[in-house]
């Protein structure tokens, strides 16, 4: 913990990179580990990918409300919170998540990267039409349909098989690019292209992970705090302010 803390300190830039870990302790499910939605659903990656969506769009939106739409409601939790003082007291100046649950918003963390979209809108593929996710939510219907055309509407998270969002990726390997310090938490760093960011990292800098589990980048890192997120990230905020 001391020499996280350390890294913390003497680091001028710091990027921090975010998956679902960091939400579990807001009760969101992460995917991987053995309580996470594809441990608990074998077929989760192929009902929620972009074929699924446009041959069996009630099906995609059987799986999608039951995985991503029940915890609209959910807080952030201690880990975001600190990463938002963090951010507003220059500790740290990039945050950029595999999350589309929008807690690092609403603990206040702003200019967050979304690699994977969020759960905002959804939209046509056909005409553009963007809707609110809160008449997603509402729609009884089997799947919901553009006012436009008719479509299917498809929710703005990044699907499998879909690319990630326009410019998201460029903006977040500059970031880490530049870092002297990445922070990389509650992430299996399974997922490609996403993880190519701890491999595009500045050479120069330095990697701190914190997660509950172990993660192919370990040996890679100059320090690795296995341990829940939230209780990590406030021993490590307490040692910053000791002084
Ligand atoms: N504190 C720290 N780490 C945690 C916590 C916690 N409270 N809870 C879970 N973890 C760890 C798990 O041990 C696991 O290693 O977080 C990691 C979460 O890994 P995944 O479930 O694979 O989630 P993530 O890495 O975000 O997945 C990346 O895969 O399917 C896609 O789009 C999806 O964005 C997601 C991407
Ligand atoms: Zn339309």
């Amino acid at each position: 913990m001391q020499a996280a803390a350390k890294l913390i300190k003497a680091a001028e830039r710091t990027a921090v990179f975010t998956g679902a870990g960091i939400s579990t302790e807001s009760g969101v499910p992460d995917f991987r580990s053995s309580t996470g939605l594809y441990s608990q659903n074998a077929d989760a990656m192929t009902l929620l990918s972009l074929s699924t969506f446009h041959t069996h769009p009630a099906k995609f939106y059987r799986f999608f409300r039951e995985a991503f739409l029940r915890h609209l409601d959910v807080e952030p939790n201690r880990a975001h919170e600190v990463l938002t003082r963090w951010q507003q007291e220059g500790t740290v100046q990039t945050i950029i998540t595999q999350n589309v649950d929008g807690l690092h918003q609403k603990s206040g963390s702003v200019s967050v990267l979304e690699m994977h979209g969020h759960l905002r809108t959804a939209h046509c593929l056909r005409c553009q039409c963007t809707v609110p996710m809160d008449e997603i939510v509402r729609c009884t219907d089997p799947y919901p349909i553009c006012p436009g055309c008719d479509s299917p509407l498809k929710p703005d998270v990044v699907l499998f098989e879909e690319n990630l969002p326009q410019g998201i990726f460029e903006q977040a390997l500059s970031a880490v690019g530049t870092a002297d310090l990445l922070i990389v938490a509650g992430t299996s760093l399974s997922v490609s292209p996403a993880n190519y960011l701890v491999d595009y990292r500045n050479p120069g800098g330095k990697l701190l992970i914190v997660n509950k589990e172990p993660t192919n980048y370990d040996q890679t890192a100059d320090c690795v705090i296995y341990g829940e997120a939230g209780s990590v990230f406030t021993k490590l905020d307490s040692i910053l302010h000791q002084d």
